[in-house]
């Protein structure tokens, strides 16, 4: 037998599961401790009540001679790919069913996406961003190159004005900084790729979060895009569906990879299963009023951080067309976390864990509870206060 030699050159730990061994080692030395996490984006809102009515109704179709479903579409029930389509017309993209294929979420496409991929390829991955995205093309074997994500260019990485790649990685609203992309910034990419015969691989996992008017929800708003671009998209974060599980693709039809993708599915997949569709489904249907809600609620999140922020005079992005703020703390991101989660019992995410152009920053995610939001808030800012006066003692500098 032959391990995959490239799983030599991942780091030890994905990212949060580094964050989950820190915390566990924390806790069995104090079991006690009340620890409020800020730190992985998952969601804590209950599934709404059309969402649960959904998923009754779906049950009891199972249960009935009629209703009973064995195995589904490779590429997801036409109910929910209809919706989906009828989805993206509010931003005017009109998509046909057979270019969406449902999928069990986002991260999970993403990763899986990479079985359409000869292992000689260029991919080109902003820094800081999304750590599977690394990780997998890491897997692949893939030569990985980056475009600089920094505090100037306001945490958008452009297209490098030389050289070209095969593969490559946006994700707008960004996860880790909540930076987002104009439409006119996307078309900057898609002009490259086009240019190099690129395909952009657009995570628009926090697409229901965007409220800045300008801000594409979509990257086939953009002209060329259908060209160049495969979208990925999740319930995860606007209805709540982490544990449930189901996201979507777009491939356009003119794209070989739309009939790759299906091919690779019918071989490795046997669909999400219809009750989590009809879940998904019902999410989509009636003006997303859940949805709103819901995004609604961690957005107030992201604002009681953001103002406590601004009181303390923190730099910081995001937290606006996105569940996540990135802030400067100015030191090692590790050596930050370890000391509040010591000091604070509050867990971030370390900036430098999205690339090395995160090393410094930090990232809070709102998508924890309002109480336990306003509870870590006040721990932050006593915290903030102690952390200042020994920062320069005690920490590495960034
Ligand atoms: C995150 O915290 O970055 C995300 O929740 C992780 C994920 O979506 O897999």
């Amino acid at each position: 037998m032959k391990l995959n030699r490239n799983f030599k050159n991942l780091k030890d730990n994905y990212l949060f599961a580094e964050i989950d061994r820190r915390v566990k080692a924390y806790t069995a030395e104090f079991p006690q401790s009340d620890i409020i996490s800020l730190g992985i984006g998952d969601v804590t809102l209950p599934l709404s009540a059309k969402t649960i009515d959904a998923c009754k109704s779906a049950a009891v179709d199972m249960s009935t001679r009629g209703g009973f479903r064995g195995y589904g579409p490779y590429d997801g029930y036409p109910f929910l790919k209809n919706a989906i389509v009828d989805y993206y017309k509010q931003h005017k993209v009109e998509l046909h069913a057979d270019e969406v294929f449902v999928t069990d979420g986002a991260k999970n496409g993403i990763g899986n996406f990479l079985d359409l991929f000869d292992a000689d390829n260029t991919v080109l991955i902003p820094d800081p961003v999304y750590p599977a995205y690394v990780d997998a093309n890491v897997l692949a074997g893939h030569k990985i190159i980056y475009a600089d994500a920094t505090k100037e260019n306001g945490f958008l990485a452009m297209p490098p004005k030389r050289g070209k790649a095969d593969i490559i990685y946006l994700c707008s609203p960004n996860n880790p900084t909540g930076a987002a992309y104009t439409a006119e910034q996307l078309k900057a990419w898609v002009d490259f790729a086009l240019d190099c015969g690129a395909v952009i691989l657009y995570d628009a996992a926090y697409e229901a979060f965007i409220e800045t008017k300008g801000i594409a929800h979509s990257i086939f708003e953009v002209s060329g895009a259908r060209e160049c671009a495969v979208e990925f998209c999740s319930f995860s974060k606007m209805s709540g569906f982490t544990g449930v599980r189901c996201g979507w693709i777009v491939i356009p039809m003119e794209s070989p990879l739309n009939r790759m993708w299906l091919h690779r599915q019918a071989i490795k997949f046997n669909g999400t299963s219809y009750v989590v569709q009809r879940m998904a489904e019902s999410a989509l249907r009636g003006g997303y009023e859940d949805t709103k809600k819901m995004v609604a609620a961690y957005k107030a999140n992201a604002k009681l951080i953001t103002a406590k922020l601004d009181a303390l005079g923190i730099e910081y992005v995001g937290g606006v067309n996105a569940p996540y703020v990135w802030f400067y703390c100015g030191v090692d991101s590790w050596e930050f976390f370890d000391y509040l989660l010591k000091r604070a019992r509050i867990v971030c995410t370390p900036g430098s864990g999205f690339g090395n152009n995160g090393n410094g920053w930090i990232r809070l995610t709102a998508f924890n509870t309002e109480e336990r939001t306003r509870e870590a808030l006040i721990r932050f800012e006593s915290f903030w206060k102690d952390f200042r006066t020994v920062a320069d003692k005690k920490f590495t500098r960034v």
